[in-house]
């Protein structure tokens, strides 16, 4: 894992020392079940994006509950995350899901996609598909993809094996917790050329918002 994160390690370190640190001034400790999600999640919730396993950090903390749950009622399908859901108090979930959502971890490397790959995924998200009377991910998930209150989840930086793999869940009925069926209905309308597009093209946004520049996506 660590010579996928690179370089980024040494800054992640850093950056993160303020959410390790008790200096008994209300600064946040990572709560003890932490330890057991850093071998998938990565030491500070940056994800394994050739594993597909998702970037925690600066998820939505509501958004974040919502999913654990979700996998203990079985709406959402995993066996992994089945158990360990199941084994936390609705405390220590509240408690994860405060400390993740207010961590700005920088992103893993990773390899990036063709440009016309992700300048495909650009067109998708930012216009969708009028020809299948689709709208643009956008509009829901924000036009930087860094998502819009408890209902819209952050997509910038997210893992493009992990996107196509939910994107596929929802096709496949495995993934079935979202607000009225909005996601399978959007998932059901892609074709596998543009989930891979618009996956890669999610995963290429930086995790905070640019400058506003709106054409600088754009090759
Ligand atoms: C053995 C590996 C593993 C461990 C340990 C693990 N996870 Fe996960 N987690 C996964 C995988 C894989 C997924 C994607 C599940 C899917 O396909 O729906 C996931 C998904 C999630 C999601 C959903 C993210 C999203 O964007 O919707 C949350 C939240 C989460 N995990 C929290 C945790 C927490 C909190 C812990 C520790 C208490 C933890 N996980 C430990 C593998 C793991
Ligand atoms: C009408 C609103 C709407 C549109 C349009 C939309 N989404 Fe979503 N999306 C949602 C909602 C709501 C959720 C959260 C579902 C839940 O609560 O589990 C979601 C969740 C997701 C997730 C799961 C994120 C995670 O961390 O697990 C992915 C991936 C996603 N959307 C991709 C897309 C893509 C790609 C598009 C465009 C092709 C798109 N969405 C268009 C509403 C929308």
């Amino acid at each position: 894992m660590r010579s996928v994160i690179g370089g980024a390690l040494l800054f992640v370190g850093v950056s993160s020392l303020p959410a390790l640190a008790d200096d008994g001034k209300g600064i946040t400790k990572p709560p003890g079940r932490a330890a057991s999600c850093t071998p998938c999640h990565g030491l500070n919730g940056e994800g394994q994006p050739v594993r597909g396993i998702p970037r925690l950090a600066g998820l939505n903390a509501d958004y974040f509950e919502r999913q654990l749950a979700s996998f203990k009622n079985g709406t959402r399908r995993n066996r992994i995350m089945l158990m360990i859901a199941s084994d936390l108090s609705d405390d220590e979930s509240k408690a994860l899901a405060s400390y993740y959502a207010g961590m700005m971890t920088p992103k893993p490397q990773t390899t990036p996609a063709d440009r016309a790959v992700i300048a495909a995924g650009a067109e998708l998200a930012a216009n969708g598909d009028p020809s299948k009377d689709l709208q643009g991910c956008g509009q829901c998930h924000g036009a930087e993809g860094l998502g819009a209150g408890s209902d819209f989840p952050r997509l910038a930086g997210q893992s493009a094996l992990y996107i196509e793999k939910m994107l596929r869940s929802w096709k496949a009925g495995d993934r079935k917790n979202d607000p009225g069926g909005v996601m399978a209905d959007v998932a059901n309308k892609l074709s596998d050329d543009q989930i891979k597009s618009v996956a890669a093209y999610y995963e290429s946004l930086p995790i905070a918002a640019p400058a506003p520049t709106p054409e600088a996506s754009k090759p």
